[in-house]
């Protein structure tokens, strides 16, 4: 699904991505941990090719197309979605819209606005005045309009009450096919996370470390977790060292 060889990444003119490699099985979920700064979201624009992200060096390839000079509306046309941590507000353009936009029914709009429970916001400027947990659940709503086959995901559960964490990771397992036998997913996932509450209401395939812009760890998603937990990243920088 994706494959990203040897990214290196600069913005406004200091390089953040020193050399990434990923990739990303169809019907896999990774997980991305990392310390603040250390260029998880800036993976993210990259993937999605947002113009202040220049990539420098190395290769971005999505079900086997070079997309790495890619426009970003081509990308979401090929398939790729995401959900971002911050989220502009979009004044002028109602939640409702983007579903009309993409050619969405009213009643598939409303059934994805109840699961979401932002039903009373469909007829709001997008994000505009939403509450931190109204807004994620706004970005994931667009997401599950959008029904990408690769999903960048970006803190989906920061600044989100309890119950509507479970709301959120309900609507995740939808979109990322959790429900389904392995064999038949087809969709995939990038998750970024500091918590780790959202392992627990979805299984995950693959983790990955970054730190300083480079991936520094892969492997099982709850061992690296935990490991972090206990360790810290400073003990994963010294582990990666030794090795
Ligand atoms: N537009 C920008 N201008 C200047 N610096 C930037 C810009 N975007 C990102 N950076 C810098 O790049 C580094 C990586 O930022 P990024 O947002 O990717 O971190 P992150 O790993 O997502 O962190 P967090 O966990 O806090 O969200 C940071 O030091 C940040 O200040
Ligand atoms: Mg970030």
């Amino acid at each position: 699904m994706l494959l990203i060889e040897n990214l290196k990444v600069e913005v406004e003119g200091r390089q953040v991505l020193k050399g990434v490699n990923l990739h990303v099985k169809a019907g896999e979920t990774h997980v991305l941990f990392g310390p603040n700064g250390a260029g998880k979201s800036t993976l993210f624009f990259a993937i999605m090719g947002y113009s202040k992200y220049k990539i420098t060096d190395g290769k971005i390839y999505f079900k086997e197309k070079d997309i790495t000079y890619l426009p970003t509306h081509e990308r979401a046309k090929l398939g790729i979605g995401i959900a971002l941590q911050r989220p502009p507000a979009l004044k002028g353009i109602k939640l409702e819209q983007i579903g009309k936009l993409m050619n969405k029914t009213e009643e598939e709009i409303l059934e994805k606005a109840e699961a979401l429970r932002i039903k009373d916001m469909l007829n709001r400027d997008i994000n505009l005045g939403f509450s931190g947990g109204e807004m994620k659940r706004s970005e994931v709503f667009q997401l599950m309009l959008q029904d990408p086959d690769l999903s960048l995901i970006d803190e989906p559960e920061s600044g989100v009450d309890i119950t509507n964490i479970d709301v959120i990771a309900k609507a995740l397992r939808k979109i990322l096919q959790k429900d389904m036998p392995i064999l038949e997913r087809k969709k995939s996932g990038i998750i970024i996370t500091h918590t780790g509450f959202i392992l627990e209401k979805l299984t995950a395939d693959k983790g990955h470390l970054l730190i300083d812009g480079e991936i520094i760890c892969s492997g099982n998603p709850m061992e690296i977790f935990n490991e972090i937990k206990l360790k810290g990243y400073t003990e994963c920088l010294k582990c990666w060292k030794r090795n």
